[in-house]
């Protein structure tokens, strides 16, 4: 008899090219400092660099990320109460989740439904996780909130669900537009679901600009690819060569800025788009923001969202925390 398959995609719908040539347009106009929306970065190329990153001896934050779930997820599943289902928001490649999976799957058949706008992500994750016994994935290449809605309506009666966005990924929101993040989540959820998110702690800032511009230039190149995907896809003619990665960190709102600064006055066409501008010499377009945290900070920006904290766990070599949260 053949074995039904272990993981399956949900039918793709991703970005169309007008919403993306419109989100750049919308961008580069913005008066004052320009900017590009960091969703993007993500394409085949950005991903894999994006995996590359998380190798980095400077990028530490994935390996903490790793570290930790191997260590905890036992006692994290623990106070997770089965039978569960698992959604996780930008799973990218999902070696983080594995520990978790593995600590569930030891007491029950886990549904696991990955949440990813890179359809290249994806595909890697249902290979790196499609193995585990007792598993079965089904991925979604959707933006995070369209993916959870989806897949809290195939959720059975009984069933808990349990949200996964690892990574620190909330940082990538300004403040304001977390909490509104997260208080979306809770919208799509039930009282006694469980969100577990991971938030990058501060550290001195030395290291932190060292983990956003390492030496080797992979983080550059992962910028910059950003352009070169509008110069793939939407015509664009951006000359690499004429921009700079450009990392500062802004002590007031606490977080790392991603730039892309322009090194002369330089006129830019975007063909698909009908769209030209001009960068001044030294002007900056925006292309990331990647907001740092206190502990104690944390658990109120979930409270404020309509969640009760119920664990925390940190990393010493690389100060990060998971937080284990529950809908109230
Ligand atoms: N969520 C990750 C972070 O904020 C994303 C990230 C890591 C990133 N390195 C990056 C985004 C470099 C843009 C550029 O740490």
């Amino acid at each position: 008899m053949a074995s039904a398959p272990r993981f399956a995609m949900a039918s793709p719908v991703g970005h169309s090219v007008s919403e993306f040539s419109s989100d750049v347009v919308v961008g580069l106009r913005h008066p004052g400092q320009k900017e590009l929306p960091s969703k993007y970065l993500y394409d085949a190329v950005g991903s894999a660099l994006f995996d590359a990153i998380c190798v980095l001896p400077e990028y530490g934050l994935n390996r903490a990320g790793q570290r930790m779930l191997e260590r905890y997820s036992g006692e994290i599943t623990d106070r997770v109460p089965g039978p569960v289902v698992v959604a996780e928001l930008g799973s990218g490649s999902g070696q983080q989740t594995r520990w978790l999976l593995e600590a569930l799957a030891r007491r029950q058949r886990v549904n696991y439904y990955p949440i990813d706008i890179s359809g290249s992500a994806l595909f890697r994750c249902q290979q790196e996780l499609g193995q585990i016994d007792l598993v079965s994935i089904v991925g979604f290449e959707r933006a995070y909130l369209d993916g959870l809605q989806e897949v809290a309506a195939r959720r059975r009666s009984g069933e808990r669900l349990f949200v996964l966005f690892l990574g620190s990924t909330i940082g990538n929101f300004d403040r304001p537009a977390g909490d509104q993040f997260l208080r979306e989540v809770r919208s799509i959820l039930r009282a006694g679901d469980a969100l577990l998110l991971a938030t990058d702690i501060e550290k001195p800032i030395s290291k932190l600009v060292l983990a956003y511009d390492d030496p080797a230039g992979v983080t550059a190149a992962f910028n910059k690819n950003l352009l070169a995907r509008i110069n793939r896809e939407l015509g664009g003619d951006f000359d690499l060569a004429q921009f700079e990665h450009v990392v500062r960190y802004d002590e007031t709102e606490r977080r790392i800025e991603m730039h892309l600064r322009s090194k002369a006055w330089q006129r830019v066409t975007i063909r698909e788009a009908g769209f030209r501008f001009y960068l001044r010499e030294g002007e900056t377009i925006w292309t990331e923001s990647s907001h740092k945290y206190d502990s104690q900070g944390v658990i109120q920006m979930g409270e404020r969202a309509g969640y009760q904290c119920a664990g925390q766990w940190h990393d010493s070599e690389w100060p990060l925390a998971q937080n284990l949260f529950f809908a109230v």
